[in-house]
């Protein structure tokens, strides 16, 4: 049964769409069977994974709409394992139509609720996939409370800078909300440090604070700050694809094989 994971971080430019793109296409290439949702209205981790978009008719949108099966709006990418399903700007509407949705159904027995519908709809896939991993948008609206309802476990992207820390407790409170109100065992799978600079001393405080605040949780491997992971998005290529040999490729390949490990090892 797969297990689901939310790329979360309301935080903007800290690195999740960077690691649902890489790490699930490292899952991919060690061989687990991976599909990567991207529930952002930007729509990067698509463009990331090397998906057009024109051509594509079906969406993330189509699906939480009811307009679309889940089944239609998967495609598979070029990577090794890893299918996707992709959003578009039309995602950003969503959240008033499913209010709209939910007020018009409430009255009948056909009940909808906003806040489960990529549950709901994962309940079909589930069993198709090792791993999925959901790219959040930077905010903590519906698209994020989504996520948080039908996931698994959360992984938190920190970059290493020197205001890593802020917002990280409005990000747990909301964990800790969705824990109560939809999602009891809801996990944090673990916090990665990303965008490390090799020539300054403030990312070694900045990793001593975040090593300090979540202990065990933090994974060994850092990503480094590298021109080659940011330019790979804008050819359509994942890292292994782009620069196959490089640091990037190496760090993302290893996180896979943390993250598979320690799911491998519970119970
Ligand atoms: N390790 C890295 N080295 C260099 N650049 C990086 C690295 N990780 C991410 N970037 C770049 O930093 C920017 C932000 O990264 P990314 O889009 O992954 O963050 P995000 O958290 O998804 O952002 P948003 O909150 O807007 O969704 C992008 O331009 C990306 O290419
Ligand atoms: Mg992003």
């Amino acid at each position: 049964m797969g297990k689901i994971i939310a790329i979360v971080n309301q935080k903007g430019g800290v690195g999740k769409t960077t690691t649902s793109i890489n790490l699930s296409a490292s899952l991919g290439l060690l061989g687990k069977r991976v599909l990567m949702i991207d529930l952002d209205p930007q729509g990067n981790a698509t463009t990331g994974v090397g998906l057009e978009k024109k051509g594509l008719t079906n969406s993330i949108y189509e699906v939480l709409t009811f307009r679309s099966k889940i089944e239609d709006a998967i495609v598979k990418t070029k990577s090794v394992n890893l299918d996707a399903i992709p959003a578009y700007l039309n995602l950003a509407g969503v959240e008033m139509e499913l209010l709209e949705l939910e007020r018009k159904y409430r009255e009948t027995d056909r009940k909808i609720n906003r806040v489960l519908r990529l549950k709901e709809e994962l309940y079909n896939v589930k069993e198709n996939y090792d791993f999925i991993l959901i790219d959040c948008p930077p905010s903590l609206g519906i698209l994020t409370t989504n996520a948080l309802a039908a996931a698994d476990s959360v992984l938190i992207p920190v970059q290493c800078e020197y205001y890593a820390l802020e917002g990280i407790m409005q990000l747990i409170n909301t964990i800790m909300l969705a824990q109560r109100k939809v999602n009891p065992n809801l996990d944090i799978e673990g916090v990665l440090l990303t965008m490390l600079s090799v020539n300054t001393n403030l990312g070694l405080e900045v990793i001593s604070s975040i090593k300090e605040f979540f202990k065990e949780r933090v994974y060994d491997t850092i990503i480094p700050r590298l021109i080659k992971l940011a330019e790979a998005p804008s050819h359509g290529k994942t890292i292994l694809d782009y620069d196959p040999k490089g640091k990037g490729a190496r760090a993302y390949l290893n996180l896979a094989r943390e993250v598979i490990e320690k799911n491998g090892t519970e119970k």
